[in-house]
């Protein structure tokens, strides 16, 4: 088989990232280059300053990509650049830079849905996992049941109706005083915690593969506002630690069955929270006591990066689907109308 070697850029929201990957399954490089120290002290990503960095950043780490894989441009097959959902001026840095090169060295451009990239970060450094699957998406701007039925093929069957589970991790972080971003932080004091200490509600949603999370948020608001008003000490690590088992479960639970109803007996995470320790862990004993084959990428490629786009990118190239230079970032893109 040929190799085709795609150039990967990712810039939607506070990484700028560049990687190199050969046919979709083997990362040759990916570089990230993390703004979380400078957005931490705002408790959050400020769109502004995100895009500044991306600007400063993104040509080093471009170059750092292709040194680190032993190529030059002329080497690359196709360039692969997010072109939403995510913050627009983040976006913007990415593609017009992509455009850029493509323009400059005749290089054919690539626009990926980030979803899919997060879905396609199931392929890297792995041979044999195909589709069709049921991928939950859990990131800090979606929340998804999805199956998948081919490359490039997408049946939508669950969203959240409120908050995505991401945000809900670092909103609750924030309450506790856990700085940004509070996914990680939650995740590692929950470890010293005990999860059934307090019952913080677990929304089902009846006959549908939809979530919401907002409920389980104000919840843990409402605990420790309530705590402090009748200065009553708490304890984070339980607090954590319950939340934690509440939005497991039912991520667990629902994605367990879909995997049943439609007898599609693989499953894949993807997204920034595919990286929580005991989403991971419970999936795994729920899939395995199931019979069910699990796949969650490692940690770097759970969270955003550009090898993921890359690897997307190879399955948009080898369905001959190119973007031209009218390319714009669309902050709101959806995953269905992007096919
Ligand atoms: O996919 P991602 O890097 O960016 C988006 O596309 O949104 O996801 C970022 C989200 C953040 O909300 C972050 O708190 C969460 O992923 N996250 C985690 C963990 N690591 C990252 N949430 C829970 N546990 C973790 N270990
Ligand atoms: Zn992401």
């Amino acid at each position: 088989m040929k190799k085709i070697n795609i150039l990967g850029i990712e810039s939607s929201c506070d990484e700028t990232s560049a990687a190199v990957v050969v046919n979709g399954r083997i990362p040759l490089s990916c570089v990230i280059s993390s703004q979380i120290d400078i957005h931490k002290k705002y408790g959050g990503v400020v769109p502004e300053i995100a895009s500044r960095k991306h600007i400063e950043n993104i040509d080093t780490v471009t170059s750092k990509a292709l040194s680190d894989a032993n190529l030059e441009l002329k080497d690359i097959d196709a360039i692969a650049v997010t072109s939403g959902p995510g913050l627009v001026g983040a976006l913007l840095v990415g593609i017009s830079y992509a455009k850029g090169l493509s323009l400059s060295k005749n290089i054919k451009l690539i626009d990926v849905h980030h979803i899919e990239g997060h879905i396609c970060a199931n392929y890297l450094e792995d041979e044999n996992f195909a589709p069709p699957y049921i991928c939950l998406v859990v990131s800090g701007g979606h929340s998804n049941l999805i199956i998948v039925k081919d490359y490039n093929q997408y049946e939508v069957v669950g969203k959240t109706r409120d908050d995505a589970v991401g945000e809900a991790f670092d909103k609750v972080a924030r309450v506790l005083g856990l700085p940004y971003p509070g996914g990680p932080n939650i995740d590692l004091i929950a470890k010293e915690g005990d999860p059934f200490s307090i019952d913080f509600p677990k929304v089902y949603l009846d006959n549908t593969y939809d979530f919401s999370f907002s409920g389980i948020k104000s919840s843990v608001l409402n605990y420790v506002n309530k705590a402090k008003m009748q200065n009553i000490d708490i304890n984070k690590n339980n607090i954590a630690a319950s939340f934690q088992q509440a939005v497991v479960e039912v991520l667990v639970n629902k994605t367990i069955s879909l995997a049943k109803e439609t007898s599609i007996n693989k499953i894949a995470i993807a997204g920034g929270v595919a990286c929580n320790s005991f989403l991971r862990e419970c999936m795994y004993n729920k899939a395995s006591k199931e019979g069910i084959f699990l796949k969650i990428p490692k940690p770097l490629y759970c969270t955003d990066n550009a090898a993921m786009i890359a690897s997307s990118g190879f399955y948009l190239y080898s369905q001959n689907k190119y973007a031209d230079y009218f390319l714009n970032a669309n902050p709101n893109l959806k995953l269905v109308d992007f096919l």
